[in-house]
Formats: C-alpha cells, sequence, structure tokens
C-alpha cells in the first residue's frame, strides 16, 4: 500500500483533521511534515470534539504511530498541554514519536511575532502570533534549538545564549520579561525534555519500514497551498511549505514514496488573516457561510472570510501539488443556496481576464472572481453516504468540480462527523 499525502487545496481549514482520522485507521502510520501549531485540526466523534494543533489526527487510534516530523516547528508548551489533554480523556498516546531534529519555538519567537506583527501596523499579515515565521527564520540561520537539544542541558544553554544574541535589539522593551532569562528558560527547557524523552525518536526510519513493508503511511499537511511560502500569496503566507513536495523534506522520505496526493477543499472557501482572497463575499451571502459553517477559526477564535468556490485556484493548487485526487468536504453547508456560484476565471485591474492564477502580487490583490451560476439544492443531505444518495444539483455541483480540474473526487464531506462522508469508487481499497 502506498505513501498517501494528504495536503490543504485553498488557505487552511479544509478539514485536514477528519480526512486524515477517517485514513488513520487504514495507515501504520500518521505524519506531521511542516507548521506548527498555528495549525488547527478538528475531529468530531460523537458528543466529543478533539482540537489538535501539533499532535497528527491519527492519534485517536489506540496506539497507532503519529509522528511529528522533522519539518514542524514544535511549541513544547503546546505539545506537553496537548498529550495532557489525551491523557485525562483516556486516549492512548504512545504512538507518538517526535522527530529529534524537528525545531523548537522559543519564549523569544513568540514575542518577535507579535512585535514584527505589531510594527507592521496595519499591513500585518494577520498571523496567528505562535512564533511560527521567527522559528523557520532562526532555523535557516542555523541559529535554532532542535527537539534534541533539551536532552543535553549544557548543549541547550549554548545554543540558546547564541540564539538570543541578536534578538536583544528588537526585543528591548521585553528585556526584563520573565520569559527572556536564559536560566529559567534553560530549566523549563530541560523539564520539558525529561518529560518528553519517551516520545523523542530518529523519525524517518519509522516511514521506511511501514513503506517497505507495503504499509499505508499518510502524510498530515497543515494550512494550505496559497499559504505556501513559495507558491502562496506572498507576503499574506505562513513560514513553511504546505504543499506535497515538503512531505518528502518535513518526513525524510523520497519523492518515489509518494504514491497519491489528496488535495482537501471545501466546497466553497474561506481565508483567515489578511491578504489576496478573488471570491470573497462581504455580504449576506458570506455571513450565511460563515454562520452555517462555523467558520471561526480553531486556533485563534478569528472569523474566517467566506466566499464562493475558486476553481482558478484550485487549478494552480492541482498543478503545484501533482494533486491525483480531491476531497470535497462541506458541501452540506450550501445547502438552500440556490444559485451557487463558482469562479472559473479573474478580473483583474482594467477589466484584463486571467484564466490561470495569477504570479503578481499587484493584479492577485485586485482581482476579482468572475464567476457562472449553478443550480443549488435545498434537500438535507447529511444522511447521504454515497453519490447516489445527493440531489441532482449536488451531483452536478461534484461533477462540474471535477470536470473543471480534471481529476477525481475521493471523498465527500456531508457534515463534521465521522460518519458524514461519502467515499467514491475513486478512493478503492483505501474505503471502508
Ligand atoms: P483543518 O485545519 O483543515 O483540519 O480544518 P479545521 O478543523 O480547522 O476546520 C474544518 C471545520 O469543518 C472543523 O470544525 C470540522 O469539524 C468541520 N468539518 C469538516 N468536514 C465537514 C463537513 O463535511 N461538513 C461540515 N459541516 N463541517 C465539516
Ligand atoms: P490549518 O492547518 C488557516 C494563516 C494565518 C495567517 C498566515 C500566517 O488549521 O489549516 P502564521 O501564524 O502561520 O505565521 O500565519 O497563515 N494560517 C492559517 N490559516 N489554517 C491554518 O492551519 C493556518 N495556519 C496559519 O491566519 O494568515
Ligand atoms: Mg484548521
Amino acid at each position: 500500500m502506498p505513501g498517501l499525502v494528504i495536503v490543504g487545496a485553498q488557505w487552511g481549514d479544509e478539514g485536514k483533521g477528519k480526512v486524515v482520522d477517517l485514513l488513520a485507521e487504514r495507515a501504520d502510520a500518521v505524519i506531521r511534515f511542516q507548521g506548527g501549531n498555528n495549525a488547527g485540526h478538528t475531529i468530531v466523534l460523537g458528543e466529543e470534539i478533539y482540537k489538535f494543533h501539533l499532535i497528527p489526527s491519527g492519534i485517536l487510534y489506540p496506539g497507532k504511530l503519529c509522528v511529528i516530523g522533522n519539518g514542524v516547528v514544535v511549541d513544547l508548551r503546546v505539545l506537553s498541554e496537548e498529550i495532557e489533554g489525551l491523557r485525562r480523556r483516556h486516549i492512548d498516546a504512545s504512538g507518538l514519536r517526535i522527530s529529534a531534529n524537528a525545531h523548537l519555538i522559543m519564549p523569544y519567537h513568540l514575542l518577535l511575532d507579535e512585535a514584527g506583527e505589531a510594527k507592521l501596523g496595519s499591513r500585518e499579515i494577520g498571523t496567528t502570533k505562535r512564533g511560527i515565521g521567527p522559528c523557520y527564520a532562526d532555523k535557516a540561520a542555523r541559529l535554532g534549538i532542535r527537539v534534541q537539544d533539551v536532552l543535553d542541558e549544557k548543549i541547550l544553554k549554548e545554543k540558546i545564549t547564541a540564539a538570543i544574541e541578536p534578538k536583544r535589539q528588537t526585543l528591548r522593551a521585553y528585556a526584563k520579561d520573565p520569559r527572556l532569562d536564559l536560566h529559567q528558560m534553560t530549566e523549563d527547557f530541560t523539564s520539558f525534555g525529561h518529560r518528553l524523552e519517551p516520545y523523542i525518536a530518529d523519525t524517518p526510519p519509522i516511514a521506511w519500514k511501514a513503506l517497505d513493508d507495503g504499509r499505508l503511511v499518510v502524510f498530515e499537511g497543515a494550512q494550505g497551498t496559497l499559504l505556501d511560502i513559495d507558491h502562496g500569496t506572498y507576503p499574506f503566507v505562513t513560514s513553511s511549505n504546505p504543499i506535497a513536495g515538503a512531505a518528502c523534506v518535513g518526513a525524510g522520505v523520497g519523492p518515489k514514496s509518494i504514491d497519491h496526493v489528496w488535495g482537501v477543499t471545501k466546497a466553497y472557501s474561506t481565508r483567515v488573516g489578511a491578504g489576496p482572497f478573488p471570491t470573497e463575499l462581504r455580504d449576506g451571502v458570506g455571513d450565511r457561510l460563515r454562520e452555517a459553517g462555523a467558520e471561526f477559526g480553531t486556533t485563534t477564535g478569528r472569523a474566517r472570510r467566506c466566499g464562493w468556490l475558486d476553481i482558478v485556484a484550485l487549478r494552480y493548487s492541482v498543478r503545484v501539488n501533482g494533486l491525483t485526487a480531491l476531497v470535497i468536504t462541506k458541501l452540506d453547508v450550501l445547502t438552500g443556496i440556490d444559485p451557487l456560484q463558482v469562479a472559473v476565471g479573474y478580473v483583474g485591474p482594467e477589466g484584463a481576464r486571467f484564466e490561470d492564477f495569477p504570479y503578481h502580487q499587484s493584479v492577485l490583490h485586485s482581482a476579482r472572481g468572475e464567476t457562472v451560476d449553478l443550480p443549488g439544492w435545498h434537500e438535507d443531505i447529511s444522511g447521504a453516504r454515497e453519490i447516489a444518495d445527493l440531489p441532482p444539483a449536488a451531483r452536478s455541483y461534484l461533477d462540474f468540480i471535477e470536470e473543471r480540474l480534471g481529476i477525481p473526487v475521493a471523498m465527500v464531506g456531508v457534515g463534521p462527523g465521522r460518519d458524514e462522508i461519502i467515499w467514491t469508487d475513486v478512493a478503492g481499497e483505501l474505503a471502508r
């Protein structure tokens, strides 16, 4: 069985957590490969709601190997709280493994994220203020502290001393902040090291073994394609690569280990934070989507911006990820909106038309979606478990997307619950 990458095809929050949870049942290992606790992945199991920021979404299957890969940036405080939260709920997290090479989000990264946004003022990116950008910046500057460093107090102290030095200028306002005390920081992180040592591992061999044995490995992406630092709407992006290619780098496997790449998209679009969003609806329809889809951030609680489905952006996503199939979530949220609109092109400044995603930031900022109308439906679809159970208008909405993107739909979400899903024939042996 294959290596399967799950990525967000839009601006994040597409429902990756739910999809990974469903696929994890069949997998030997689930591996998060980038991002940090800027992510918020929700799984709804009956009355129980789980929100994971760092722990891979396969953890609800007892003992399942769930790897936090080397490409992830880890806030040990958040991770410890997440592990403790699972323990309180009697979830067996013994399969959790943390890459010894993953980089750590330090207290100064949080302060730098905050200070950076404050400095930008009205031009702020709208980050999650979780220290993600400053942590990846230190990784690239070779000033990062890694998970393995917390196992050796002497090395840890030396590395923190070197890392903190260049930040003094920017963080002058925080000079007396107890969070920046070198001794306290070393003590805190050494103590994390003691507690988390059983989970710290050399993680790529976990993936290699499962793949050699012909078992399914699910690579769990965070954020989404249009938040990619290279291919997204820069500078309104995150600081990692949420696209499929990053699964190899962030987990330590070669490209030949990836057999399938599934992109998760909502049946409409959302975005949290600032930046271009050509199909955004700043009207009652946008409010309706937000309300029906409960579009409030899992991590920061911010209201998500809502808009029509954007075929231009999704076609771009198909290309940069090499998507082999699509998972469409939240189809149920569109029930009762008739007609529906879908953007099939953009209109730029001075009326220029674009069929392909424009690379130029000025064009993108002023581009508006050029939409076509599609018939809506009014029936409750949350009980549908097969495509044939859907009303004709819902089926033709899915057909339209498949045809425009040129890839098949593998799963369709009709509600937040684990069972509120349609598996199509494309899911093949991965379907139950
Ligand atoms: P992720 O970051 O991609 O894992 O997505 P989030 O968990 O941040 O946001 C997706 C939200 O939509 C969560 O609250 C899910 O419970 C919910 N959700 C997922 N799939 C569906 C679906 O098919 N229908 C509805 N109504 N909600 C869904
Ligand atoms: P999941 O995995 C949606 C957005 C932030 C901001 C930008 C940069 O749940 O889909 P950062 O803190 O990463 O430096 O913020 O990226 N962002 C997300 N938006 N879902 C996410 O993750 C996100 N992670 C970051 O809102 O616009
Ligand atoms: Mg999310």
